[in-house]
């Protein structure tokens, strides 16, 4: 169940996440088993509805297949309508934490607390156009904000550089015990500037399940932004 992975979202430091929809899907227990022992930290499941974006993933008997297989924590991101009536089904298929949308609601906190009774944590996202102002009401409630920076529905898009105002700003405004997560053709080239915005939790699909040793690419990540992350401390 969720505490089991638990682990400390609440410390600083950069996370790797790779994105499971861009693994094959007609071996996952490897491809999770592959990235788990590869040292990601988070595993980001991409959930759609076809209704708020207009593609359709995986839900959660997919999650609950491959739950027994991992220890890694389960960043589950609810690209759908109505978060809070699914969160449940999401929590008890074995997601530690619950991203939703900003756009989805009016009433952000309700969700929150939905699902943080559950027993998960809780992310809220906007998406490349959503300004942080949106977030405002309900940004202390939060243990993750993520910060779309492709329009959310399909893997391998490219990078949208007019988000990384707002990773600035949200930087700049969150407290040490949230996690600012990026999501959104994230790869070499692109972590730095993640990174040196403030991001510190970085979801990559294509740039590690698309590539030859998934493995190797992932470690390539987290080193340039590990990097990039000190330079923005130091300098
Ligand atoms: C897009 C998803 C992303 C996606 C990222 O809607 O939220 O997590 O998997 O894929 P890449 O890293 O390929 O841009
Ligand atoms: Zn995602």
């Amino acid at each position: 169940m969720a505490t089991e992975h638990s682990f400390a979202l609440n410390t600083l430091g950069l996370r790797m996440a790779p994105s499971l929809l861009a693994a094959d899907f007609s071996r996952l227990r490897e491809q999770v088993a592959l990235v788990e022992a590869g040292g990601a930290d988070l595993l980001h499941l991409d959930v759609m509805d076809g209704h708020f974006v207009p593609n359709i993933s995986y839900g959660p008997c997919v999650i609950e297949a491959i739950r027994p297989h991992s220890k890694l924590f389960f960043d589950a991101h609810l690209m759908i309508e109505e978060p809070a009536r699914y969160a449940e089904a999401f929590v008890k298929s074995g997601c530690d934490h619950i991203t939703f949308h900003i756009e989805v609601t009016d009433e952000p906190a309700k969700v929150a607390d939905v699902i943080r009774t559950l027993g998960a944590s809780v992310g809220i996202c906007i998406n490349p156009t959503t300004p942080v102002s949106a977030i405002g009401s309900v940004l202390d409630a939060v243990d993750m904000v993520l910060v779309m920076s492709v329009w959310p529905g399909f893997g391998g898009q490219s990078f949208i550089a007019d988000v990384l105002p707002k990773v600035r700003e949200l930087a700049s405004r969150m407290r040490p015990d949230q996690r600012l997560e990026i999501d959104g053709g994230i790869g070499p080239g692109t972590i730095e500037k993640a990174a040196e915005a403030g991001a510190d939790t970085m979801v990559a699909g294509s740039a590690i399940f698309g590539q030859n040793d998934p493995v190797a690419a992932m470690e390539a990540l987290r080193v340039a932004a590990t990097d990039a992350m000190t330079a923005r401390r130091t300098g």
